[in-house]
């Protein structure tokens, strides 16, 4: 018996000396230490020993079994070590290589102009208010003096979603709900998307507007120039030339178009302006007295003047773009040349 634990003693080093895997130290472990092993059937065959023997061959197995499990451990914890190695040096970063891009996005170039203008107006004391896309035939032409069989309703191409109720296709309904619920004075802006069934180089189903509307005692056409020039000339420069053309509209009395002298072509001609020179950018006019009545203001102690423009036009003419269309292709050569 002494015989056979110091073979087990000697033995267990030689068996784990090549071992380089847990399966196969699982199977050594097994063969002293399991079940069936060396050491666990020295402890059965105890029972056949001479009772004065006993103690000081138990002691000699506890002996041998506390070296084997440490051996045991050990090679554990040196194929642990050795896998933890093996792991980091495959899976080890390559600081010298170079760094995977993040794209970073940027505002679409229509939001910019935008976010632009309103911020100029801010400056100039306005405040921004906001109306529905989806507008009452009521707010959009017959509280602006448009009546139902008016053929002023021919000069936009509506989008109809009911008899009640269109697309709007201007913003100016925004002036009559902002006027409803407040008394003057009314120093306001309100961009917003609006909807034309119409299709060309400068012209697209949808696109943005920026109204304006200025009622006080006192206010003439000519402050309506001053702050449409002041306007043009903090967006374009100062050296713009720009012309204010008599127009129509049923909201407005006297009513005009302010054109821009086309970059595109410095105002030679080209298809942008229909060979012109010159493009429009906004309407305006003094508020019509009708639309005064309509929201219950006094026609003869206030009076105003209201604007609405267009962004893509606008910023056409800012950045050279010959073909509003490129706006919505959302072609990233284009729009990176925005950021
Ligand atoms: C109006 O929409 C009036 N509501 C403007 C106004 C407001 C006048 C307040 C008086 C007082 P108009 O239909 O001309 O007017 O459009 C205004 C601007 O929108 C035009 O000058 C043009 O710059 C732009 N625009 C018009 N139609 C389109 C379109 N289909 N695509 C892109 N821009 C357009
Ligand atoms: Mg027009």
């Amino acid at each position: 018996m002494n015989d056979k634990i110091k073979e087990a003693k000697d033995k267990i080093a030689e068996d784990l000396k090549n071992i380089m895997d847990e399966n196969t130290l699982q199977q050594v472990k097994a063969k002293y230490v399991g079940k069936k092993g060396l050491i666990t059937d020295l402890l059965k065959s105890m029972r056949d020993v001479a009772a004065e023997e006993r103690r000081e061959l138990g002691k000699k197995i506890n002996e041998a079994k506390n070296h084997i499990e440490i051996l045991l451990d050990q090679k554990s914890d040196e194929i642990k070590k050795v896998l933890r190695e093996k792991t980091l040096l495959e899976e080890a970063t390559d600081f010298t290589l170079p760094g995977r891009g993040m794209p970073i996005g940027a505002k679409h170039p229509i939001t910019q102009v935008m976010e632009e203008i309103v911020y100029n107006f801010e400056r100039m004391g306005f405040e921004v208010a906001e109306g529905p896309e989806i507008e009452m035939d009521y707010y959009n032409f017959e509280a602006l003096n448009i009546p139902k069989d008016h053929p002023a309703r021919d000069m936009q191409d509506t989008f109809y979603i009911s008899d009640d109720i269109v697309l709007r296709t201007h913003t100016s309904p925004v002036q009559v709900r902002v006027m409803q619920n407040q008394l003057p004075p009314v120093k306001i802006i309100a961009p917003g998307k609006v909807y034309r069934c119409d299709s060309d180089v400068s012209h697209t189903p949808m696109f943005h507007q920026i109204e304006g509307l200025l009622v006080d005692k006192n206010i003439t056409f000519g402050n309506l120039k001053s702050i449409i020039t002041q306007f043009i000339n903090l967006t374009f420069g100062e050296n713009t030339n720009i012309r204010f053309r008599p127009s129509f509209f049923p909201f407005t009395e006297p009513s005009a178009e302010v054109d821009i002298e086309c970059e595109i072509c410095s105002g030679k001609g080209c298809r942008v302006c229909k060979d012109t020179g010159w493009l429009e950018v906004l309407g305006c006019g003094m508020v019509d007295p009708e639309v005064f009545k309509s929201v219950g203001y006094d026609t003869e102690v206030y009076s105003g003047f209201a604007f609405g423009m267009g962004v893509e036009r606008i910023t056409m003419l800012k950045y050279g773009v010959n073909d509003i269309r490129l706006f919505f292709e959302n072609d990233i050569r284009f729009l990176r040349q925005f950021v």
